[in-house]
C-alpha cells in the first residue's frame, strides 16, 4: 500500500511539508495544495516557491493545478516539468463556492462536455503524465458512472477519488457504495480518499476495496503525524516527537514571515487538528489560541506539553 499526504491549501506548505517529511518518513509523497494559473501567469511567487525544487529537497512532492483552461494547464505543467516534476494533478474536486462557481475544480464535474474538450488537449499536449483527484460527482453519487465512461479513453496516470460529492463538503459519511461502482471498474490505478482518522478507518477501506493500493490522508495525518506510522505497525506518535516536529514548523515560518503575528496565525490554524492529540485540556489550548505574541504562545506549549496527557490514539471512530 502507498500513502499520500492530501493536499490542503494554506496547511501543507513547505514549511509543514518539510518538517513532517523529516520527523516521519513513512508517507510515500506529497501533493501542493492547488496552483492556479490565469491568463497572465502560470503560477503566483507564493506559489512557485512551494514547488521551487529548493525547498522540497528530497520529498516525493506531486504539483496539483486548478483550472478549467487547458491552455493554461499545459503552461503550468510546462514550468514544472522544467523544474524536474515526472506527473501534475489536476483538481476536480475543489467544492468552494467561489471555484466552483468559475466551473472549476469538482464544478468542472458538472460541465461534461467542457472538460472532455479539456482532457483531449491537456492529453494530447502535456509533456509529463497527469493524475487526476476528483469526488464521486457534483449532486449524486451515481455521477461517478458517467466520469468512468468520461475519463476512460485517457491514459490518466492516478486517479484520486474523495467518496464524497461536492454537495456534501467535507461532512457526513464517505459513499462508500458510490467509491465501489469506481473500485470496481476504474481501468486506472485508484487511489481512495476520504475520513481515514484511525488505524481502524484504514483497515476497513482495505476489507471492503480489496484492490486498491494507495490511499491519501488529510485531516487525520494532520491530527495525528504518525498515523502513517501507526497503520505500518509502529509506535504512536511520542511528546517528543511532537514538541520537534512543531518547533521545526514554528522555526520555519519564522524564517520566512515577517512579524509575530503571521507566525502565530499559521499555527494556531494547526492547533484546530492537534487538539485532538490532548484529552481535557481545552483551557490550556485556549491559551495557545489566546496568546498574542509568539513569546506567550511558546510558554502556552510549553505549559500544556509538560503537564498534559498525550492522547496518542485520536478521535476513534
Ligand atoms: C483546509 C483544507 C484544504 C484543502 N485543500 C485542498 C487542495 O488544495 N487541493 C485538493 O485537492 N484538496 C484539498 N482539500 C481536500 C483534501 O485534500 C482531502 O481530499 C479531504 O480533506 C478529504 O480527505 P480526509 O478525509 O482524509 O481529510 C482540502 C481540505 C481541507 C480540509
Amino acid at each position: 500500500m502507498k500513502f499520500y499526504f492530501a493536499p490542503m491549501e494554506g496547511i501543507t506548505g513547505y514549511v509543514f511539508r518539510n518538517a513532517h517529511h523529516a520527523c516521519f518518513p513513512s508517507v510515500d509523497r506529497y501533493y501542493t495544495p492547488f496552483i492556479s494559473p490565469n491568463q497572465n501567469r502560470p503560477m503566483s511567487p507564493k506559489e512557485k516557491r512551494d514547488v521551487l525544487p529548493e525547498n522540497n529537497r528530497n520529498i516525493p512532492l506531486i504539483p496539483q493545478i486548478l483550472t478549467n483552461n487547458a491552455a493554461q494547464f499545459l503552461q503550468a505543467t510546462k514550468v514544472l516539468s522544467d523544474m524536474g516534476y515526472e506527473e501534475v494533478n489536476l483538481n476536480l474536486g475543489c467544492p468552494s463556492a467561489t471555484v466552483v462557481t468559475k466551473g472549476k475544480g469538482a464544478g468542472f464535474l458538472g460541465e461534461k462536455e467542457k472538460l472532455r474538450a479539456f482532457l483531449d488537449e491537456v492529453y494530447e499536449q502535456t509533456p509529463i503524465p497527469v493524475s487526476l483527484k476528483t469526488r464521486l460527482g457534483m449532486r449524486d453519487p451515481m455521477e461517478i458512472v458517467e466520469l468512468l465512461e468520461l475519463f476512460h479513453p485517457y491514459p490518466v496516470k492516478e486517479w484520486i477519488l474523495h467518496a464524497r460529492i461536492r454537495e456534501d463538503y467535507y461532512k457526513y459519511e464517505p459513499r462508500l457504495d458510490a467509491f465501489e461502482v469506481a473500485a470496481k471498474k476504474s481501468p486506472f490505478p485508484l487511489c481512495y480518499n476520504g475520513d481515514i482518522f484511525s488505524v481502524a478507518d484504514y483497515e476497513r477501506i482495505c476489507q471492503r476495496f480489496p484492490r486498491i493500493q494507495s490511499v491519501m490522508l488529510g485531516r487525520g495525518l494532520m491530527a495525528n503525524p504518525a498515523l502513517v506510522r501507526q497503520i505500518q505497525g509502529g509506535s504512536p506518535c511520542t511528546k517528543e516527537e511532537f514538541l520537534s516536529f512543531h518547533n521545526r514548523i514554528c522555526h520555519g515560518y519564522e524564517e520566512i514571515m515577517s512579524g509575530d503575528r503571521n507566525v502565530l496565525f499559521k499555527m494556531k490554524e494547526l492547533w484546530a487538528y492537534w487538539e485532538n492529540l490532548f484529552t481535557g485540556e481545552e483551557k490550556r489550548i485556549k491559551k495557545i489560541r489566546k496568546a498574542n505574541s509568539l513569546a506567550e504562545y511558546d510558554a502556552a506549549v510549553s505549559i500544556l506539553l509538560e503537564q498534559a496527557d498525550f492522547a496518542s490514539d485520536i478521535k476513534k471512530s
